[in-house]
């Protein structure tokens, strides 16, 4: 690993913003904001069970990872057009952009989306010209990533796959989401047999709220690439072996993590003892939304709580560029360009 200079504590915060990275783990969903939730109701006729924007804000408290996904779900069904769906990816391009995100995967569902009376078209194709437009809107690249939800069946999640065949294309990846108590990786492995058959890259969540036993079968039963969470794996120390020697990356989500209870604080956060541990960890927003921050505020307290050192962030940032499902000249340019960063925050004494 390439060693880096130590930064003065006091310019870490501008360090971690202005840095190059990749963010491999966020819903689409989890970034409408509360203005433009209101917005998006008002031009699609719908209303909210909220007075305001601050009243919607209030109720963002919650105890678990179930009583997200409550709140989360309601605030779906504002969204109606294949322009909602661009306009949703746009705003959260452009947030991604201020961090310096030079790549996005979007996590997107469309079984909550067809529920609603959509047509995943829809969803896909407003997604879609957003990540087209990226490169000359946002200075960035986009792809997505269509999320199975878990407390569905498999049978659900098979009608899905066949339903998004024509537009495949679109999509680099699929993975697993919604509640995963209950819900083990192994009830998606024919579904993942079939996706891995077609070329799809394949991620999950896994070991967020569940325990290592998930991580397990996600990458044993449904050989994922990556596991997004993954922070129950240090309550076992083979997983934690097996992480580190197959250098499997995990897409970690402090602030999701402390707002859903799995973590008091931040300072609690494992992130630093995963690392240490020689994990292939990355930095990412889950639904930044809902959270409270951004890519690059996770990044920025997540390191002051933790204490992370400048080589711990230069890491952080080179696991995610490595770890996006992207050619390795592309990552190896994006690498260039992350030293480049680090060395022009180096304090030379002349
Ligand atoms: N969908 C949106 N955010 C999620 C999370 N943190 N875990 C599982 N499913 C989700
Ligand atoms: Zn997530």
């Amino acid at each position: 690993m390439f060693k880096v200079h130590p930064v003065d504590p006091k310019r870490m915060p501008a360090l971690l913003r202005a840095m190059p990275k990749a963010e491999l783990h966020m819903h689409i969903e989890g970034s409408l904001e509360p203005e433009l939730m209101f917005a998006m109701a008002k031009r699609n006729g719908v209303t909210l069970p909220y007075a305001s924007v601050q009243d919607l804000r209030n109720a963002y408290v919650f105890d678990n990872l179930q009583s997200f996904l409550d709140i989360y779900h309601a605030g779906t069904l504002v969204l109606k057009t294949e322009e909602d769906f661009y306009d949703l990816a746009c705003a959260y391009l452009a947030r991604a952009q201020a961090d310096n995100v030079v790549h996005a995967e979007l996590f997107f569902d469309t079984q909550t989306h067809t529920d609603h009376g959509l047509s995943s078209a829809t969803v896909i194709n407003g997604l879609h010209r957003a990540c087209v437009d990226a490169p000359q809107k946002f200075g960035m690249t986009a792809s997505l990533i269509l999320c199975f939800l878990r407390h569905l069946s498999e049978e659900d999640a098979f009608e899905c796959l066949e339903d998004i065949l024509p537009l495949r294309e679109k999509i680099v990846g699929i993975g697993l989401a919604s509640s995963e108590l209950g819900h083990p990786p192994e009830k998606f492995a024919k579904v993942f047999a079939k996706a891995r058959q077609l070329g799809f890259r394949l991620v999950a969540h896994a070991g967020e709220e569940g325990p290592p036993a998930y991580i397990w079968s996600a990458l044993d039963i449904l050989k994922v690439e990556r596991i997004d969470h993954g922070v129950q794996a240090t309550r076992d120390t083979a997983l934690m072996q097996r992480l580190a020697q197959d250098k499997i990356s995990l897409t970690v989500c402090p602030f999701s993590n402390v707002k859903l209870r799995v973590f008091n604080t931040l300072a609690d956060h494992t992130l630093g003892q995963m690392m240490d541990a020689g994990l292939c960890v990355t930095i990412n927003s889950d639904d930044p939304a809902y959270f409270g921050g951004y890519v690059g505020d996770n990044y920025v307290q997540t390191a002051q709580a933790l204490r992370l050192t400048t080589q711990q962030a230069y890491t952080l940032a080179h696991n995610s560029l490595h770890a996006a499902f992207v050619s390795d000249a592309t990552k190896q340019q994006w690498t260039h360009q992350l030293k480049a960063c680090f060395e022009s925050f180096v304090e030379h004494d002349y």
